[in-house]
């Protein structure tokens, strides 16, 4: 067999200044289901995820609470640990950055862009948005009635002055606006990424970067190399995980070679300019090759509004999984949100959705088929007899068009997943309705041979839809493999196909539903 191609992708690794929700849910779970979805494709997938420990944010909010920052980044990063395990997520490794391995990729970092002439000392003065981790200039910000400033945001930036390291940033003007323009995927979707050229563009082009925080101001951060009155800034340290992740700076690591270039960086639209500007100057800088494209997503707001703690709105994992199931869970925000758009969570329209689709929808179809089969073919996959013109049409369907469509790439390689569940849906809708007009229920009294046949192109279409499903519900669409005995090696993208076609006479375990109704509780 030939060998797989790899494919590697990332998630933002979160600030563990507290503990996750839901938008962080959303983005490991969209990343999630990309990697699953790839390596049901054929593909050698590594999937990296991690929590950003260091930086000012980090370390107030351990000052707040009267702990070190080692407390906070410990029972937080095991908060977030704990979170990807409830929601399924099959990463294939988890970078802290407090760990060795992470100090040794962002310290040669350092040493890389220094080596070059491209790192000066200096003195920083100008405005910080700790909540952020970021500088601004004094034109992006706007100031309220008291004169306290915040930037587009709208977080609040305080005045530093210290002494800093710089990275000459000023020097990528140029080679970054090449990138974008004869490389147009390298930000997608479309929109973040003329936002970053026309900021990029701006009239005198990019300014040099502080990149690092004198100890009297800040300790919590990787030690700069050589220097030990000063750590490096957070976001110089946070972006070097992807690479950290592969093994650097060992870059003859098994790794690294088969890996890099990283295919996708998921991340939060927030967060583009860190990834679209400073991700690939410190690369080309350190004579590493550019990831393929940064994926910005859009930001999920809690019936109708930002999340916050003010608003009352903030919905964690945990409540969210024991509330409709992980599966479940997983499936309404991949069918939910649009390609790169913000989204909307309700509790209303969760429930109507889990509902329709999953339990009256998919859930419903496999198990009254299934519990048919059982009951009237001595629990066994029956032989079918002549194919008419609609059970044909349906296995055509199911064989070809429905893998053809999932896989498109336009779809599949700009995370349009609702787009790729609307697809699998439909199918399922084309089964309710044959399975209406078949009434093989009916069948079995007049004519008991058709029923088989019925049932058969039933059962082998609820088969290419559970293939086609494990991306987004493996749990349950595994589930359902399992009743009908399909084989553990049976199950990728390549086996939705007659030539695996279910063999008649194979016994089937005893049906069970695997998508459960949510009961809508009535407001007290
Ligand atoms: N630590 C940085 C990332 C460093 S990556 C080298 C950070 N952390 S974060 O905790 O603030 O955000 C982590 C990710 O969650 C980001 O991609 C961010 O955009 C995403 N989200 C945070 N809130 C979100 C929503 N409400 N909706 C969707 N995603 C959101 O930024």
């Amino acid at each position: 067999m030939a060998d797989k191609q790899p494919f590697y992708l990332t998630t933002a690794i979160p600030y563990v200044n507290g503990v996750p929700h839901l938008g962080h849910a959303y983005e490991a779970i969209l990343t999630d289901v990309m990697a699953r979805f790839k390596r049901l494709d054929g593909y050698d997938v590594m999937f990296l995820t991690g929590s950003d420990e260091y930086g000012e944010k980090n370390a107030k909010k351990a000052e707040e609470q009267g702990i070190t920052p080692q407390a906070i980044a410990d029972e937080n990063t095991a908060a977030f640990q704990e979170a990807i395990q409830l929601m399924g997520i099959s990463n294939d490794d988890f970078i802290r950055t407090t760990e060795a391995r992470h100090h040794k990729a962002a310290q040669e970092m350092w040493r890389r862009l220094n080596e070059k002439g491209l790192i000066y000392l200096d003195k920083y003065a100008g405005w910080y948005s700790v909540r952020e981790e970021s500088f601004f200039a004094e034109g992006e910000l706007r100031e309220d009635e008291s004169g306290q400033k915040f930037t587009e945001l709208g977080t609040e930036v305080e005045w530093v002055e210290e002494e800093s390291y710089f990275f000459k940033l000023s020097e990528f003007t140029a080679p970054l606006l090449e990138l974008y323009s004869t490389n147009p995927e390298f930000v997608q979707p479309s929109v973040r990424l003329n936002e970053i050229k026309a900021f990029v563009a701006q009239e005198g082009g990019l300014r040099d970067l502080s990149i690092s925080r004198h100890k009297n101001r800040l300790e919590w951060g990787v030690p700069v190399p050589n220097d030990e009155d000063h750590v490096m800034y957070v976001w110089l340290d946070a972006l070097t995980n992807y690479i950290t992740g592969l093994g650097f700076p060992d870059m003859d690591d098994a790794r690294f070679k088969k890996f890099w270039p990283c295919d996708y960086h998921v991340i939060g639209k927030d967060i583009t300019r860190f990834h679209a500007i400073y991700w690939p100057a410190f690369l080309i800088a350190a004579d590493i090759p550019l990831p393929k494209t940064i994926f910005a997503h859009g930001f999920i707001n809690v019936n109708g509004a930002k999340m916050s703690k003010s608003v009352g709105n903030v919905l964690s994992p945990e409540e969210l999984v024991k509330t409709y199931g992980q599966e479940p869970l997983r499936y309404l925000l991949m069918r939910e949100v649009s390609h790169g758009q913000d989204g909307n969570f309700s509790h209303e329209h969760a429930v109507q959705r889990i509902n329709s689709d999953l339990a009256n929808g998919v859930g419903n179809l496999a198990q009254r088929t299934l519990s048919m089969i059982y009951k009237n073919c001595e629990g066994a996959i029956p032989a079918p007899n002549a194919l008419n013109e609609k059970d044909k049409a349906l296995l055509e369907t199911a064989h070809n068009a429905l893998y053809k469509g999932i896989s498109d790439p336009d779809i599949v390689n700009q995370f349009k997943f609702n787009e790729v569940l609307m697809i699998i849906m439909n199918f399922v809708g084309e089964c309710d309705r044959y399975v209406d007009e078949q009434a093989p229920w009916t069948l079995k009294k007049e004519d008991p041979e058709r029923m088989k046949t019925v049932l058969y192109v039933l059962a082998e279409a609820i088969r290419c839809i559970a293939i086609s499903m494990q991306f987004v519900t493996p749990g349950a669409a595994g589930k359902i493999l399992d009743q009908l005995k399909v084989s553990d090696d049976e199950r990728s993208f390549a086996h939705i196909s007659v030539e695996y076609a279910l063999k008649s006479g194979t016994s089937m375990d005893k049906p069970e539903g695997v998508f459960p109704r949510i009961v809508i509780e009535e407001a007290a």
